[in-house]
Formats: structure tokens, C-alpha cells, sequence
């Protein structure tokens, strides 16, 4: 008699190819050569390259460069079509991007084959999880589009949005980036990447089937340089990229400075932590989908192993015998788990890869069958490793996953956050409590708890320090492509009160010095300069800022890096506490911002003291009470999208309204837990420094804010290419900053929140509220086991 287990064990796979018929029919049909997309209708073919099946080498079909004149024509098609779209109700949207839903579905088999043929990657992926979760994509915002009026009255879209995609994820990614443009009342110029064109022209035909009108989705194919010309054009106004950090870095700097919004979503490094509680077996299989679906070319790939000392071992040779076990070949075989390198380049990459620093560890490769021809890497796992290792810190992009071992929970975090990226972490532990301890501890956009790269239109997606910026999917992807309803006004801008002929000088000369770590400290560089009042008094004087007072302010807010823990209850209770401390000094306040501005101005200085207090009584309001949400995402279990902080923010404050507008930058920030560090108004600094009184009376842990004053120019652009600051926010009235500050940005990509020389009426709605705290936070998506 024979045993299951022998069956199974003797059990010979034979190939069960899905056919490609039907797809290569669809490429005959356009005589294998394809045109752009634009205005609803196709160009014809021009010159162009090749696209290929990497799983044969085959060439499928000529695909055409757009250059800067079809990129032009896109943009127009797109700007053309937007006023009528924006102001389109929001059902009318709904409808088209349900028939879009229902097509896709409908053609869902040769979407899949397409994909496979293109791409390289298994059907049983491209059938199981691309297609279904593009359709996902586009019926979750057909009903974002129904309810944009009801849930965002105070949202409108932004413009025409200039895409560019990835290659490993084509038809997904064109969804994630298309579905909540439109939804939104935005246009799209679509950039497909070059190697995968052909289900976006698929997508195209499906644009006209579903009735999208003329110009809202256009489609140009073309290399990086296309991308290049799409992503700087002066009428885009939106920019939302997919691919390498090196690009996504390129694209910050040759943007700077021409308005544009931007989400850049980057490549990663994620850690992938066993702990030694954990269930095994699951923890193995989690391991084949985090790192070998999609030969591993997956930005959250779980691509570095941490494993627990105490199982590292056995846990190894378990994986190594479930690595042989993985058939690799034609994607097209319904019985395959890994497919092929989407080209021959990412091969070259890969093996040089593994070859120039595999010698650091021990290189398993899985002793599968390899196919003859085309593009294949085996699965491969490098144990091992020391975590400063290259292997350990460049992101491969194909199917190697790389290994080390820790002892103590703290290890395991301290190793799986040393690195540049922070897009995604998987963790694997029977412990309920470990890993509700663990997973805050991340510095990851999202977090999977007993399971492993699992997407869902519901939960936002995007990654935090150098794997990007903003969120794909959920309630937060929208705000990407939505903007506040206000009708812009230009910041002329404040200059300072000019020194008088013979200026007034009574009673003692008072210098302000900055407030940085707790504490009042002097100007590293000894210099200061006079502030005069209106009627030509010698106010004091203020010191003149440098990088090393910024370099200190950042230090001491690293320091206070154990604010981002408290309660909300707490910070609540600190603010309304400054609150209090302002409201006991509140004449003195008046008096010094009446004496230190002109007398045109709108507000008086008590006005200004009063709207002040009542906006700290704001942000200790929302302190507690801006909350996450658990969503309901269809597999497994629920997505706890969690508010953090974004870390270090170095704002420079307005200048209209120079106390009231430093609060309303600072309290935002710290109500939700971040570190601030506050460049003073440059015309009006002294309303600031007076305030590190209140401060420091206030039990504002040390380092929590720093008060710094000086050029804004200068400072701004010394906390923008600082390393250790995450956010710069500027509200300057000093013109012309932003193209420095969003370049300089670029060096460690840290959010830029800039009024792009935009007027805000501090004393209105326009200067409190969801905006500011949207922008004090970042969503950490935690998808936990719940429910069966
Ligand atoms: P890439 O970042 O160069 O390509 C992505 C897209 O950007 C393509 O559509 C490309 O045409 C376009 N592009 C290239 N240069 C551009 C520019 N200057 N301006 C605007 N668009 C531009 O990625 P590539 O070269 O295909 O892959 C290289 C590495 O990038 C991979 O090995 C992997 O490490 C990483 N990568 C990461 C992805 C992710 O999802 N995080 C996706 C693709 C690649």
C-alpha cells in the first residue's frame, strides 16, 4: 500500500500551460505595433523598441518613444479635458470607473496572459493577484469618486497628473495610480515603463469601451527620458512616480520649483523577522510569497531574513528544503512558482549582485531545474550575513533573500531598522503581545503581523524615509491627488522694520537667544542683529542662525525622540498647559506684538495673543482624538491604519502674523508627536523667542522645540539637506525658497510641506486643522490575524 505522503512525495509535475493564444492574437491584430494613447484615440505606430517575452526572449511587439512632442500633446489632451472633469458630479465618475471595474474583469484572462508574456511572472500570479486586485482597485474608487462630495467637501483635484510606472507590476501599478486620479476629477499623462507596455494598451482599449471621456487617461510609452519630459512639464501638476530611489531622487530635483505635488513611492530593503515562538511552517511559506513571488522583483519584498538565534539553524534547513522544492520556468505553466527576470539587464544586475559580495555570506542557490534559454535566477538565500553588508543594504530586486540572526526582541528592531529604506516589515510570532510591541517599533509603512505582502485598495501603501513619500490606496492615497478648495492669494513679502536714522534707545539692550534642548543658548557664529519698532525704538536684538545652532537643534530633538510615545492625553494636557501659561502673560504678549509690527496691521496684538491661545486649545483638542482606522480588509484580517509622526520637523514660520503663526505651525507638530524646530518669523522674531518663557514653564520636555532665528533663506535650506530631519515645512514670506528647499530636500527625500509663495489666512480656518495635522503624521498600515 502507498501512503499519502509517498504519493505525494513520488508525485512528477507535469506542465499545464495556459495557452497565449488569445493575447498573441490581440498583438497580431495591431500588425505588432502600437501607438500612443492620447485624446481617446491611438497615434499610429512610429519608431520605437522592442518588447520581449524574457521567459523566451521572443519579441512580441514594437512599442513607440514618445518625445517631447507627443509628451506635449498628451499634456494638452489631459488639460483640455480637466475642466469638465473636476466639476463632473462624483457619481458620473463612479460610473465610468465601475464599467472600467466590470471590463477589466470581464477580459480578466487576457489581461493575466498578456501580463505573463510581457513580464515573466507566473500566470498564477498575474490571474490570481494582479488582475483581481486591479479591478479591486478601480470598483474601491469608484465608490471614493461617489462620496468625494459627502466625505471631502473641502477637497478638489488637483490638475493634470503625470505618471510613471514600474515594469514589475504594470497593470497594478497603472491602477494604483489611475483609479484615485480620476476618481478624484484629476487627469493622467501615463508612462508605462518599457519593458511591460503592453497591458496599458490593453487598458487603453478598455478607456474607450467604457466610455472614459476624450483626454482624462492618456497613455505614452516611451523610456525614462519620456518619463523625464512627462514628470517636467510646466502645465503637470501632479507628479506620482513608481521605481528605483535613485530615480524618485531625480525626479525631486528636477521638479523643484515648478509647484508641483509629488508622491514618490521607492524601492526598499524590508526586514522580514522570525521570532523564535513563531509557527514555522507558516513563517516558511510566508517567506516563498515575500521574496520569490514576483522572482522577487516586489519594493516590499521581504528581502532580509532576521531570524532568532535559538531557531536560526533548523529554520534554515527547513527553508533550504523547501527552497528545492520551488519550480521555476515558463510562466505560462500554470504549476510554476517562480517565473523569469523581466529583462536580461536586471539579470545582469542580480548575478553581479550576488556575485561581487555573495563571498560575505554562505550563498545557497535552490537546486531547481533551470530552463535552457531566457531570463532565470534561481531562488537563492545568503545566511550569515553581518547587517552592514551590501547584500544586507542595496535593494537586489530579484529572487535572493538575505539572512542574520538576533537574540533579543530590541536586536531584532534595531537590525530591522537599520537601513535607509522603511517601505514594509513582516513579523512572525505566536506572541500577541510581542508583536503588538514590536510592530510601533518598525519604521515601515506597513507592518504584517503572521503574514506577508498583502495589498488591498482599502489600506494605504507607501513607505517612509528614503522609500518615499505619501500613501497609494486607502483614505490617505486620496489626499494625494486631492487639494484644500481655497482660492490662492500671493505672500507679498513682510520686511522687517527698516533701522530708523537715529533710533530710540531706552532701557536695557535685550539680546533673544534661541531655545534649543531645554535650554537658552547662544549663536554659535556670535553674531546677532538689531530688531526696530514702528516708531523707531531699539526692540533688542536677535542672533543670526548657522548650520551648527541647527545642527544642535536637530541633536536635541533626536534626544526627545521619547515624545513620539506619550499619550495623546499627555501632550493634550501639556498644550492646554502653554495655553494657560500664554493666557497669564497674555497683556505683556499683546503689547510686544504691538510694538514690534506696523500699525496697518489688521489684527492687534491682542487679537493676535487670543487667537493664539485658542488655537493650542485646538491642537490639544485633536491631540487625542485624531485617530487611526481599522479597515476591513478582505483577507485574513483587519488593516490598523495607525497615525505616527513624522519624526523631526523644521519649519520656517510665517511672517504675517508672527507669534500666532509660529503656534499654528508648533502645536500641530507636537500635538502629534513630533520634534520641532521653529525658525522664527524673519521680519518679526522676537514674538517668538519670547514665547520659550512659556515653554519652559510649561513641562515641554526638552528638545521637543527649539526656537532658532535668523535668515530664512539660509535656514531653511540647512534643515532641508539635513540628514536627520524627516519634514521641512516653510510658511515664509522670503520668496523664491521653494525650488532650493524641494531640491535640497532630495538628499535623504524628507517631506516638504511649502506655501509656494500662497498667502494663508492664519487667523482663519484656512490656518488650523486636518491639513496641518495630516501633514504632522504618517499612516502606518498594521495588518493583524482577525476574525477566521
Ligand atoms: P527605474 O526607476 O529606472 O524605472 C521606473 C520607471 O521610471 C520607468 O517607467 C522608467 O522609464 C522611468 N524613468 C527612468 N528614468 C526616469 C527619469 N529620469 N524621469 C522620469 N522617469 C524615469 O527602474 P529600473 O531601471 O527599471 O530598475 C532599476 C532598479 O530600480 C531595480 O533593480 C530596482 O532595484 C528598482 N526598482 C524599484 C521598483 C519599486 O517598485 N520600488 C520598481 C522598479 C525598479
Amino acid at each position: 500500500t502507498v501512503n499519502v505522503k509517498e504519493v505525494f512525495d513520488s508525485m512528477t509535475y507535469g506542465p499545464a500551460p495556459e495557452s497565449s493564444a488569445e493575447a498573441m492574437a490581440w498583438i497580431k491584430e495591431k500588425d505588432g505595433k502600437f501607438g500612443h494613447f492620447i485624446n481617446g484615440e491611438f497615434t499610429s505606430p512610429a519608431k520605437g523598441f522592442a518588447t520581449r517575452n524574457p521567459a523566451t526572449g521572443e519579441e512580441l511587439a514594437i512599442i513607440s518613444q514618445a518625445g517631447k512632442a507627443e509628451v506635449n500633446k498628451a499634456v494638452s489632451a489631459a488639460r483640455a479635458a480637466f475642466p469638465k472633469w473636476s466639476k463632473t458630479k462624483g457619481h458620473e465618475r463612479a460610473k465610468v470607473l465601475y464599467a472600467i471595474a466590470r471590463l477589466l474583469q470581464k477580459h480578466a484572462r487576457l489581461f493575466a496572459v498578456l501580463e505573463t508574456l510581457d513580464n515573466g511572472k507566473p500566470i498564477r500570479e498575474s490571474r490570481d493577484i494582479d488582475i483581481p486586485l486591479v479591478a479591486r482597485h478601480f470598483y474601491f474608487h469608484a465608490g471614493m469618486a461617489q462620496l468625494m462630495e459627502s466625505e471631502l467637501p473641502e477637497a478638489e483635484a488637483i490638475g493634470v497628473c503625470g505618471q510613471v510606472i514600474p515594469w514589475n507590476f504594470p497593470l497594478l501599478m497603472l491602477a494604483w495610480k489611475i483609479a484615485p486620479a480620476i476618481a478624484t476629477g484629476n487627469t493622467v499623462v501615463l508612462k508605462p515603463a518599457e519593458y511591460t507596455s503592453l497591458t496599458a494598451l490593453l487598458f487603453a482599449e478598455i478607456c474607450v469601451e467604457a466610455d472614459v471621456p476624450k483626454g482624462v487617461i492618456n497613455i505614452v510609452t516611451g523610456d525614462g527620458k519620456t518619463g523625464e519630459a512627462i514628470v517636467t512639464h510646466e502645465d503637470v501638476d501632479k507628479v506620482a512616480f513608481t521605481g528605483s530611489t535613485s530615480v524618485g531622487r531625480r525626479i525631486r530635483e528636477a521638479t523643484a520649483g515648478q509647484g508641483k505635488s509629488l508622491t514618490l513611492e521607492l524601492g526598499g530593503k524590508s526586514p522580514y523577522i522570525v521570532f523564535e515562538d513563531a509557527d514555522i511552517d507558516s513563517a516558511i511559506e510566508g517567506l516563498v510569497d515575500a521574496i520569490w513571488f514576483n522572482q522577487g522583483q516586489v519594493c516590499c519584498a521581504g528581502s532580509r531574513l532576521l531570524v532568532q538565534e535559538g531557531i536560526a539553524e533548523e529554520f534554515y534547513a527547513r527553508l533550504r528544503k523547501r527552497m528545492a522544492s520551488l519550480r521555476i520556468g515558463d510562466p505560462l505553466d500554470k504549476c510554476i512558482d517562480v517565473g523569469a527576470i523581466v529583462d536580461p539587464v536586471q539579470l545582469e544586475t542580480i548575478t553581479n549582485l550576488v556575485k561581487t559580495h555573495g563571498g560575505d555570506g554562505e550563498v545557497y542557490h535552490a537546486p531547481c531545474d533551470m530552463p535552457v534559454e531566457g531570463c532565470f535566477y534561481p531562488p537563492t538565500l545568503i545566511t550569515d550575513l553581518h547587517s552592514a553588508s551590501p547584500l544586507m543594504q542595496e535593494e537586489i530586486f530579484g529572487p535572493v533573500l538575505c539572512a542574520t540572526t538576533f537574540r533579543t526582541p530590541s536586536e531584532a528592531v534595531q537590525l530591522a531598522n537599520n537601513t535607509r529604506y522603511g517601505l514594509a516589515a513582516t513579523l512572525w510570532t505566536e506572541n500577541i503581545n510581542l508583536a503588538l510591541d514590536i510592530a510601533p517599533k518598525l519604521v515601515a509603512g506597513v507592518v504584517w503581523v503572521n503574514a506577508t505582502n498583502l495589498f488591498d485598495a482599502a489600506a494605504g501603501f507607501g513607505g517612509r524615509r528614503e522609500s518615499g513619500m505619501g500613501r497609494e490606496g486607502g483614505w490617505e492615497g486620496l489626499a494625494a491627488y486631492t487639494k484644500p478648495k481655497t482660492t490662492a492669494k500671493k505672500l507679498a513679502p513682510v520686511a522687517p522694520i527698516a533701522a530708523p536714522k537715529s533710533p530710540v534707545v531706552d532701557g536695557l539692550d535685550r539680546t533673544a537667544k534661541f531655545y534649543i534642548g531645554g535650554k537658552q543658548a547662544r549663536p554659535d557664529g556670535g553674531y546677532s542683529k538689531p530688531v526696530y519698532g514702528p516708531k523707531g525704538h531699539l526692540l533688542g536684538h536677535v542672533g543670526i542662525g548657522n548650520r551648527k545652532d541647527i545642527r544642535n537643534a536637530v541633536e536635541a530633538a533626536h534626544k526627545a525622540a521619547g515624545w513620539a510615545k506619550t499619550t495623546g492625553h499627555l501632550r493634550a494636557q501639556i498644550l492646554y498647559y502653554i495655553a494657560e501659561n500664554l493666557s497669564a502673560r497674555a497683556e505683556e504678549f499683546a503689547a510686544r506684538l504691538g510694538e514690534m509690527q506696523p500699525k496697518s496691521k489688521k489684527h492687534s496684538g491682542k487679537a493676535e495673543v487670543e487667537a493664539t491661545i485658542s488655537r493650542l486649545f485646538t491642537y490639544a483638542a485633536w491631540a487625542d482624538k485624531y485617530d487611526g482606522q481599522a479597515h476591513g480588509v478582505p483577507i485574513r484580517g483587519v488593516a490598523l491604519a495607525m497615525k505616527e509622526p513624522v519624526g523631526v520637523i523644521g519649519a520656517l514660520c510665517p511672517d504675517e502674523a508672527p507669534l500666532l503663526g509660529a503656534i499654528s505651525v508648533m502645536a500641530p507638530a507636537i500635538a502629534m508627536g513630533n520634534t520641532a524646530i521653529l525658525c522664527a518669523s524673519q521680519a518679526f522674531p522676537l514674538a517668538a523667542t519670547d514665547f520659550y518663557q512659556v515653554l519652559e514653564t510649561s513641562d515641554v520636555p526638552a528638545g521637543v522645540v527649539s526656537i532658532v532665528t535668523g535668515d530664512h533663506a539660509d535656514l531653511g535650506k540647512t534643515l532641508a539637506d539635513h540628514m536627520d530631519v524627516d519634514a521641512v515645512w516653510s510658511f515664509s514670506s522670503t520668496p523664491d525658497l521653494t525650488a532650493t528647499l524641494e531640491a535640497a530636500s532630495a538628499s535623504n527625500l524628507k517631506r516638504t510641506w511649502l506655501n509656494q509663495g500662497q498667502a494663508r489666512d492664519w487667523f482663519g480656518k484656512d490656518g488650523e486643522g486636518r491639513e496641518f495635522l495630516g501633514h504632522a503624521t504618517e499612516v502606518k498600515n498594521i495588518w493583524v490575524p482577525y476574525g477566521e
